[in-house]
Parts: structure tokens; C-alpha cells; sequence
């Protein structure tokens, strides 16, 4: 082993181990996992083809590959984006660098959507959906897989992540119930809609310096500034979204730490009801919804 780097003709085992000690020995969280989807990907293997194929030597060019690899991870690069994909909700979206890795905590926009249509019977119905600032598409595609009747719009400033989202609906079957648009957040759509959902962005400008170099420097900025006090993009959303919502549909917005009560309060300024906070696997309030009116 040359500068932890592992040698010509050593066996795939012995490199995820040398991969995940030197991820380890870099303070990474979780250096056996990322060890494992690193050489994986080099060597287009899943987790299968790796324990079965653990023994087979690699020669030169297949550790260059590895190397690189593991190189970008140890420069912050998250392994969602070194892999260019993510699983959300069981589904694997492609991330490119226009849109926001999809979080696990944002499953709960999703959940919190569907309990509300349930609880309100509306899910067999052909309902209309929003997604604003879409990204990958994740929260409008896993709800277009949940609610088979539905049609969903997305809408992102950005054109860059209209496409990626676009191009997720083509690969997980969707395109015929999913259309997208670049726009500001709902400027774009008339009204009608039975549920929007969003997940905006809602780290305050001053505190983006202080967020993870995973996040700081690999998600892009329009996914994370939420302006001066972070709460920019609800005053926005909520403002607008009673021209958007059919009466008694759902607004869903996932938030930031700390922001329910915020969030909860605009709504409750915009004339909305039922408002509630739903909190995440961790605990932390994380969704704000409600019926409008
Ligand atoms: C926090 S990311 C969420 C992405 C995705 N919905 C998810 O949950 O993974 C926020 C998204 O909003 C988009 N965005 C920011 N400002 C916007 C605006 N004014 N209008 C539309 N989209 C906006 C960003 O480009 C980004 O894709």
C-alpha cells in the first residue's frame, strides 16, 4: 500500500477496506458505506456483485478509477452526486448539479400529503397536483406513484433542474401524467389544484457559510437561500397559494428547523385552516399544512 492507496493485483475486498479506512481516518460519517457505493460504481458492481466477486484481483486501471473517485469524496463531494443518483421514496432519481440531493426528512411532504387526502377520502380522485421548485421532481413523482389517478405539475427557476426532473419523469414511467415549467415557484399555473406541495428552499443567506461543505458547496445556492430570515420563499408560496388551490385543497411545505411556528403563522395570516406541523423521523417539526380555506 502506497500512501493508503491500494497496490496493482490486490483483491476488491482488501480496496473497499482501504477506501473506507482512509474515509475513515478523514472523519467521514459513514466510510463503510460509501466505500462500498464508490467501488461499486467504479466497477458497475451492486452490492451483490461485490460480495460475490470480492476476491477477483484489480489491475491498474480499475484503481485509477477507484482512486478518483474516492478522491472527489474525500474533497466533500457527496456520494449521491458521485454516483448521480439518490433513492427517494424507493424510487432512484438522477441528480445533477442543478438540483437538490433529495433528503430522506422530505418523505415526510410526501406522508403528510397522502394522510391528508385520506383523511379528507380524495384518493382514488383524479386530483391535480404542484410541486413548486420541483428539483429532482422527487416529492411530485412519489406522489404520482402513490395516487395512480393524479396528475402532477412541477415548477424550478432553474431550466437545468426542469430537465432533470423531466428526465426522471421519462425513466420511472411518468410523462404522461408529469409536465414541468421553469418559472417563479406557482407564476406560471392557474389555479384548480387539489394539493401543492413544496420543499423551498429556507437556510437564511447568512448562514449558508456555515452549512456542511457537503451541502455548502456541492447543493446549488437557489436550492438553499431562503433570504434574510429564511421564511422568503413561504411569504411568497403562501401569499399566492389561494389563487392556486381549489377550495379545501392541501398546501404542504416542508420546513427548516425551527420554522414551523413561522410558517404556521403566514398560513394562518393567508386564511387558511386545519393548519398543523408534522415532525420528521428525527422529531423536528418538518412539514406545515393546510386546508384551504
Ligand atoms: C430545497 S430545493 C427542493 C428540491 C426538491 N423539491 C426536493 O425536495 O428535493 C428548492 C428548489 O426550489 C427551487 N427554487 C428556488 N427559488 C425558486 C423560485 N423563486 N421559483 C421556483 N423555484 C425556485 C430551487 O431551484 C430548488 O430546486
Amino acid at each position: 500500500m502506497t500512501g493508503g492507496r491500494a497496490q496493482d493485483g490486490v483483491s476488491i475486498a482488501a480496496v473497499r477496506r482501504t477506501v473506507a479506512m482512509r474515509f475513515r481516518d478523514a472523519g467521514l460519517d459513514t466510510p463503510d458505506l460509501d466505500a462500498r457505493l464508490i467501488v461499486g460504481h467504479a466497477l458497475g458492481l451492486d452490492h451483490a456483485g461485490l460480495a460475490r466477486e470480492s476476491e477477483r484481483a484489480l489491475g491498474r486501471r480499475a484503481l485509477a478509477g477507484i482512486d478518483a473517485l474516492a478522491a472527489r469524496r474525500l474533497a466533500g463531494e457527496p456520494v449521491a452526486r458521485i454516483l448521480g443518483v439518490k433513492e427517494f421514496w424507493g424510487m432512484a432519481f438522477a441528480v445533477t448539479p442543478a438540483v437538490l440531493v433529495p433528503r430522506p426528512e422530505t418523505e415526510t411532504v410526501v406522508e403528510t400529503a397522502l394522510a391528508r387526502l385520506d383523511a379528507a377520502g380524495a384518493r382514488e380522485r383524479p386530483l391535480r397536483i404542484a410541486d413548486l421548485g420541483t428539483g429532482s421532481g422527487a416529492i411530485l413523482l412519489a406522489l404520482l406513484h402513490e395516487l395512480p389517478q393524479a396528475f402532477g405539475i412541477g415548477t424550478d427557476c432553474s431550466m437545468a433542474a426542469v430537465e432533470t426532473a423531466r428526465e426522471n419523469a421519462r425513466r420511472l414511467g411518468f410523462t404522461k401524467r408529469a409536465a414541468f415549467a421553469a418559472c417563479d415557484f406557482g407564476a406560471a399555473l392557474a389555479g384548480g389544484f387539489d394539493v401543492v406541495v413544496t420543499n423551498p428552499p429556507y437556510i437564511a443567506s447568512a448562514e449558508i457559510a456555515t452549512l456542511s461543505r457537503e451541502v455548502r458547496d456541492f447543493d446549488p445556492v437557489a436550492a438553499l437561500d431562503g433570504g434574510a430570515d429564511g421564511l422568503a420563499a413561504y411569504r411568497a408560496i403562501v401569499t399566492d397559494a389561494g389563487r392556486l388551490l381549489a377550495p379545501g385543497a392541501f398546501l404542504v411545505m416542508e420546513v427548516g428547523a425551527g420554522q414551523a411556528d413561522a410558517v404556521s403563522a403566514l398560513a394562518d395570516a393567508a386564511g387558511f385552516a386545519a393548519i398543523a406541523a408534522t415532525p420528521d423521523l428525527a422529531g423536528t417539526p418538518r412539514v406545515v399544512s393546510a386546508r384551504y380555506p
